[in-house]
């Protein structure tokens, strides 16, 4: 990428930055600072408006229930191409972002080769190669990139239907619908993935933060560039305390018991060790 779009990216992340607050708290790393956080958010709302109001004008039985929420049909067909001109322009700038960390690699190819064992949660924590994004993640990103192009070609062909062939109108309707039918899938695995099956990783999109577990736990390439240490001998650590503070537990629970039946407890007898 041209280094006059990189000097851009990085103007509008220190000026975002300056008007808003990122805080990390110890045992945390900054992972999305404001201004993405600001532009995704734009992506989200902009994409959601644009399939809501699509699919209301795709089908009649959805025309009853969501054409309300835009002001009646006439009013949703109006609105619908805006939000697609605006989902674009913002998509543009999530580009422009993320155009660098979304470089495809050998190890996103190994990843995605590996599918099965991320999903089935096989090992304990992500290829040590993982970076900033996984394989899924970047692939999710390059989906939307071409689906971008195609929505802003085949949406402005749609607006413009009265003075361009009706072979190509049609042509449209049907890419138009393949394509939002394609990020529509995308989208779902893509809020399972950002909230419920990965706990922690909502709050990067929100407070722009993630803990340094989920860090050397998904990303672990990441972790190593940014603390300098090794994710491998990190998760063991926090595996042994984690061990011996249950072993240390239990073994207090098991004396308070011997206690609790020798004698009644007294107030002395109930703190942890
Ligand atoms: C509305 C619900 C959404 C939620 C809860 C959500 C959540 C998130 C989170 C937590 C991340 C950060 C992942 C990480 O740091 O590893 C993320 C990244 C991302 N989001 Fe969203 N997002 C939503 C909607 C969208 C929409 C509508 C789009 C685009 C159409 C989008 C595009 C992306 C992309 C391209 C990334 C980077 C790659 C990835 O993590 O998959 N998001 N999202």
């Amino acid at each position: 990428m041209s280094s006059s779009v990189e000097r851009f990216d990085e103007k509008a992340r220190r000026e975002f930055s300056r008007r808003g607050r990122t805080v990390v708290h110890r045992g945390e790393l900054l992972r999305h600072p404001v201004y993405t956080r600001i532009v995704h958010w734009g992506v989200a709302l902009t994409f959601i408006l644009s399939l809501l109001s699509g699919f209301a004008i795709y089908s009649p039985w959805l025309y009853r229930w969501l054409t309300p929420l835009f002001g009646g049909g006439p009013m949703t067909r109006f609105l619908h191409p805006w939000f697609g001109l605006f989902f674009v322009i913002f998509f543009f700038f999530q580009f422009l972002n993320w155009f660098a960390p979304m470089h495809w690699t050998k190890a996103d190819k190994r990843w995605v080769r590996e599918t099965k064992a991320y999903v089935t949660n096989r090992d304990a924590l992500a290829p040590e190669d993982t970076g900033f994004f996984n394989g899924g993640q970047k692939l999710y990103f390059w989906i939307l990139a071409f689906s971008a192009i195609f929505f802003l070609i085949t949406g402005l062909l749609l607006w413009f239907g009265d003075v361009i062939p009706r072979w190509l109108v049609v042509v449209s309707y049907v890419l138009h619908d393949i394509v939002a039918l394609i990020v529509l899938a995308g989208f779902i695995i893509h809020i399972y993935e950002g909230t419920a099956a990965q706990p922690g990783t909502f709050q990067s999109m929100t407070n722009g933060t993630v803990t340094e577990e989920w860090a050397w736990t998904h990303h672990p390439a990441w972790y190593a560039e940014v603390t300098g240490r090794d994710p491998r001998q990190d998760y063991e650590h926090a595996r042994t305390r984690q061990t011996e503070r249950g072993r240390a537990i239990e073994a207090w629970e098991r004396d308070q018991k011997t206690r609790d039946q020798a004698a009644p407890p007294s107030a002395s007898d109930t703190r942890m060790p």
